[in-house]
């Protein structure tokens, strides 16, 4: 355990066996780690999340929070609507303490302040993060996990340093291969593991990796990972590890759990409700191609009038080549104008317009394809975690 976090997090579990017990004074320094274990453990879920009031609560702890349907009105998705997933406790971590450590297969083992993180050349850019495990809820079977509706998803305006750079300086071997990646955070039980995860170097040194320290003009909020996280653009959540303080440059990729037993895919298609053993499945890395409708939302009532219909596309490693609607089930259908494209790594927003012919109960359905030929399966691909669920999208709508 690093510690100057190690130091930050028994302030915090301090606090927190003050409030448990009622005690007034003890000392940090007699508080044995076992007894801290248990207090972590302990502690009791979070009842409010200051700042992140209008989110949809899938877990209390760990934190996990759905953005609400409202969030797809913006384009770029404002803090306090942009959705947070935690594995482990949120650690707050003090500027003042902190540092970046980077390891490993280096020549120059750096250890550097915020200061120094900000002397390299500054980049901001739009990304979009998706939770490997957005739309979770649609599959059938139920896939075990957070219940995830669309909103695991949102675009922010990213502010920090190429990780590249940060290498370079570091001045990598000639062995290193994969880039693992440390956040201050911790599992609640002791046995329990840390949330590590590597990514391949090539991924790494690509000009468009990021170390961010702020998000839509604010210094990173804590949920998302303060003071530093690590943005890995086209991947899903998982790789984008927040609350960064140290990154080793290994000779292998790395082989804990949240890589070995969790974020893993099928290498092959299954009977849905078929489990697999992780060595039946890979390490998942890009996001697939995909599409949502964002209105009108399910069953709602609309009017004999023209309706817009609205929504996002977007896909890992590529671009956005079309998205096309139907409004018959899928018998015919029509392609969407793309309204606003910011190009790689951001999703974009499309509309379609669209003059109901008469009452009735109709099905919306939207199909996005890449650059790369890829477009959304009828069926998503089964998986016992649920990850990457990308089917096409269909809303019913009542016509009145
Ligand atoms: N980084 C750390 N240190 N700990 C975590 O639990 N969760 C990951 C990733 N980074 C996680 C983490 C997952 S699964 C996702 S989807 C994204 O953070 C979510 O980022 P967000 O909470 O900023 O939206």
């Amino acid at each position: 355990m690093k510690e100057q976090n190690f130091l930050t997090e028994r302030r915090r579990f301090l606090r927190t066996l003050g409030q448990i017990s009622g005690a007034l004074f003890l000392s940090t320094e007699i508080l044995p780690d076992k007894l801290l274990a248990q207090v972590k453990e302990s502690a009791p879920e979070p009842q409010t999340f200051p700042g992140k009031e209008k989110m949809i609560v899938l877990s209390r702890k760990p934190i996990v929070l759905e953005m609400p349907p409202e969030g797809f009105e913006h384009f770029i998705t404002p803090n306090e609507l942009f959705f947070v997933r935690n594995n482990t406790s949120m650690p707050e971590l003090s500027l003042k303490d902190w540092k970046l450590t980077i390891t490993g297969e280096v020549k120059n083992p750096l250890n550097l302040t915020m200061e120094d993180l900000k002397k390299f050349k500054e980049v901001e850019s739009l990304i979009t993060l998706e939770c490997y495990g957005n739309g979770r809820s649609f599959f059938e079977p139920k896939a075990s996990g957070n219940q995830w509706k669309k909103g695991g998803i949102g675009t922010a305006l990213w502010k920090g340093v190429r990780l590249k750079d940060v290498l370079e300086k570091a001045r990598i071997t000639d062995r290193a291969k994969h880039v693992i990646f440390d956040g201050a955070d911790e599992p609640f039980t002791p046995n329990s593991p840390d949330f590590r995860r590597s990514i391949p170097i090539e991924k790494a040194l690509s000009p468009e990796t990021l170390l961010v320290y702020e998000m839509n003009g604010k210094p990173l909020p804590i949920y998302h990972g303060y003071p530093l996280r690590v943005l890995v653009p086209g991947w899903g959540g998982a790789a984008s590890v927040k609350w960064l303080i140290n990154i080793t440059v290994s000779d292998r990729e790395y082989d804990g759990f949240y890589m070995v037993d969790k974020y893993r895919h099928p290498l092959y298609q299954t009977k849905p409700g078929t489990k697999l053993s992780p060595k039946d499945m890979f390490v998942l890395t890009e996001l697939d191609v995909k599409s949502i409708i964002t209105s009108p939302l399910p069953e709602s009532r609309i009017s004999g009038e023209k309706i817009v219909i609205k929504g996002y596309a977007w896909t890992g490693e590529g671009h956005i080549r079309k998205v096309e609607v139907s409004t018959d089930s899928g018998r015919s259908w029509h392609k969407a104008k793309i309204v606003r494209d910011e190009g790689k790594y951001v999703w974009c927003s499309w509309m379609y317009e669209w003059q109901p012919p008469q009452k009735g109960y109709y099905t919306i359905i939207s199909k996005a394809t890449d650059n790369r030929g890829r477009s959304q399966p009828i069926l998503p691909l089964w998986n016992q975690d649920g990850y990457l669920y990308n089917a096409i999208d269909m809303v019913g709508v009542y016509v009145v």
